[in-house]
Formats: C-alpha cells, structure tokens, sequence
C-alpha cells in the first residue's frame, strides 16, 4: 500500500471500541477487551503505546499485530496451548478467558536494551540471577534468561522481580512457575528458529500466561513487534564486533524519535506525533509483517470500527 492510501487512512483508524452489547469491557493500552461468559473478545487497536503511554493511532497496526500473533499462535500451538478460539475479523481474536499470571515473562536471547544499561550501571541484579562477567553489548547470553517483570497499571512503569519474590508474593506456585518457564523456553526457541529462516534474530519477547483449571495457557499477544525485538540476522556479527547498534526491527525506533526530537523517554504530557511519522511507522509495522510471516499483506482501506462490528455480527457475537 503506497503512503497516500495510508495517509487516507489516517482519519479511519481504530482508536478505541464502542460496543457494549459485545459485554463487559476492559480497555488496555492496545486492545479493547469484552467478556462473554469463559469468552474474551479481544479487539486489537491501532492504538500505538511507548514508555507505558498511548500515543497516537497507526493505520492497520491493530491488523497486523493480531494478524502477526495469530501467525505465531498456530505455530507454536505443539509447544504450549494458546488462548485462540476464532479469528472472526482481522483485528479481532475471540480467546479462551483464563485467569492471568500477574507477572510478564521476559525473555531475552540477548544482553541488550534496558537490560544493558542496568549491566552497565551494575543495577541488574533485580531478577537474582547469575549474569556472565565482561559481557558486551548485544551479546548472547550462553542460553535465554528469563528476566520478569510485575504487570503495571496504566501509567506506571514495570518493575523487575526475581523468582524468588514471584513464589513468596504467591504471583505463581512453584510447580505453576516451572511450567510457565518451560513453556516460554520452548516458544522462544521455536520462535528464534522460524525467525533465523526468515533473515531475523527474535531478540527478546514478553509473554503473558493464564490458568483455565489446571491447564497453563499462553495468552494475551505473540512475538509481535510490539512485544519483542527483532535484528536483522546477516548483520549481527559485523555490527557486534564494531560495536555498532544492531538494525532493529521493532517500536524502539518510535522510542528513540521521541527521545531524539521531543525529549520524551515517559516523564510528563506526550507529545503529538506528526501524521508523516504516523505513516512511516504503518510501513514499518506492514513491512515487519512481510518480512516475519514471508508472506505478504492485502489491506482493505476503510473504516475498522464499522467492519468489526458488521463481523462480529454476522458471526453471531453481536447480537
Ligand atoms: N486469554 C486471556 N484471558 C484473560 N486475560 C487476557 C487474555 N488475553 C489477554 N488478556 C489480558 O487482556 C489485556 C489485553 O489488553 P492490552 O491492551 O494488551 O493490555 P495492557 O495494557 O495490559 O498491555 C491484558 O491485560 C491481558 O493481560
Ligand atoms: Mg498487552
């Protein structure tokens, strides 16, 4: 799609949902959320957060986000059970409502982003784990750590906490911990095997997971640009070895934009982000699509809100 259709687009992005007969709703800084019964109907917006902030809208970012996480849930599915019923629209994935783990599971294939600077300020001992002296930037870690976090309410920022605090807060039962942790462990592995195919390195993703009974469910989004970090592989060793910044494949461009021109890294009001970044930014996420899944995106221009809802009607979710 060339910058004037999505420039056209501007004005038809989803900001938020307005469908209370959908049920009882939750709104979140992506996605707008509604309960129906032991379902969720879980609407992914355009909405476009930063520093735990929404910022603006991004023409068919809510597209290609749950598009891009219905790709990795099928793919990943052998490895742990996922939330996915239906897909009933292209930004709407209606998900089995689990009771979720109040914890976000970090993990990293890579010493890189917030995690490098705390390394360098020897202020990344948070998560009680051994960290290999002498490490350099964007090194990899012998095998994945997983580094979590509390899930913060809006506005407020994540905090590390170890494993050890995760049992005695009583976030997770020791045998409950273990298989979430080896659930993440295989989805990223398998999702860093399938992004090698495709010319990438995963990085670093956050998974969230939820309990239906005694059954561990990985919920909420995967891999996608929004919850990991992507390179681009047959750079990596050259870029390493100068000590270069890696090429990215993710928001921390928008991050650093709004560091670099507006001085904004999360403390006081956003600033208004112009409708060219707005665009650039639709062809980035599109692109990223493309480039993980290897296949390619046809978007249909248009007003979102009205297309969910005719959807969700015609398959019987709305009455
Ligand atoms: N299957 C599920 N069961 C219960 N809660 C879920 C499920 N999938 C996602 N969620 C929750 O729904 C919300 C999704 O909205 P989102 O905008 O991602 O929120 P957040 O601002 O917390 O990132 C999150 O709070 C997530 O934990
Ligand atoms: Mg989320």
């Amino acid at each position: 799609m060339n910058t004037s259709a999505l420039h056209a687009q501007l004005p038809l992005t989803l900001r938020q949902v307005d469908l209370p007969a959908l049920g009882q709703h939750y709104r979140g800084k992506v996605r707008d959320t509604y309960r129906q019964g032991d379902s969720l109907v879980l609407v992914t917006t355009d909405r476009l957060s930063a520093f735990d902030h929404v910022l603006t809208t991004i023409p068919f970012k809510g597209e290609v986000l749950n598009r891009l996480s219905s790709f990795w849930f099928e793919r990943t599915k052998h490895i742990c059970p996922n939330h996915v019923l239906d897909v009933p629209d292209a930004n709407v994935t209606v998900a089995r409502a689990c009771q979720p783990f109040t914890v976000e599971v970090v993990i990293r294939g890579y010493l890189t982003g917030s995690l490098w600077r705390d390394y360098e300020k020897g202020t990344h001992t948070a998560y009680g784990l051994p960290f290999p002296a002498g490490m350099r930037k964007d090194e990899a870690f012998p095998s994945p750590i997983i580094t979590p976090s509390t899930k913060a309410e809006y506005g407020q920022h994540d905090e590390p906490i170890s494993e050890k605090e995760i049992l005695a807060r009583g976030l997770a039962s020791t045998r409950d911990w273990a298989r979430i942790t080896e659930a993440a462990r295989g989805l990223f592995a398998e999702g860093q095997k399938w992004a090698r195919t495709r010319g990438l390195i995963l990085v670093d993703t956050k998974y969230e997971f939820g309990k239906v009974g005694d059954d561990i469910y990985v919920i909420d989004e995967m891999h996608t640009p929004d919850s990991s970090r992507y390179w681009v592989a047959d750079e990596y060793e050259a870029r390493f070895a100068k000590g270069e910044d890696q090429r990215m494949l993710d928001k921390e461009n928008i991050r650093q934009w709004l560091i670099r021109e507006r001085g904004f890294s999360g403390h006081g009001t956003p600033p208004a982000i112009p409708d060219d970044v707005r665009v650039e930014l639709a062809t980035k996420y599109v692109a990223a699509f493309e480039q993980i899944t290897g296949t390619s995106l046809t978007l249909e221009p248009g007003d979102v809100h009205a297309r969910i809802e005719r959807n969700l009607r015609q398959k019987g979710y709305l009455k």
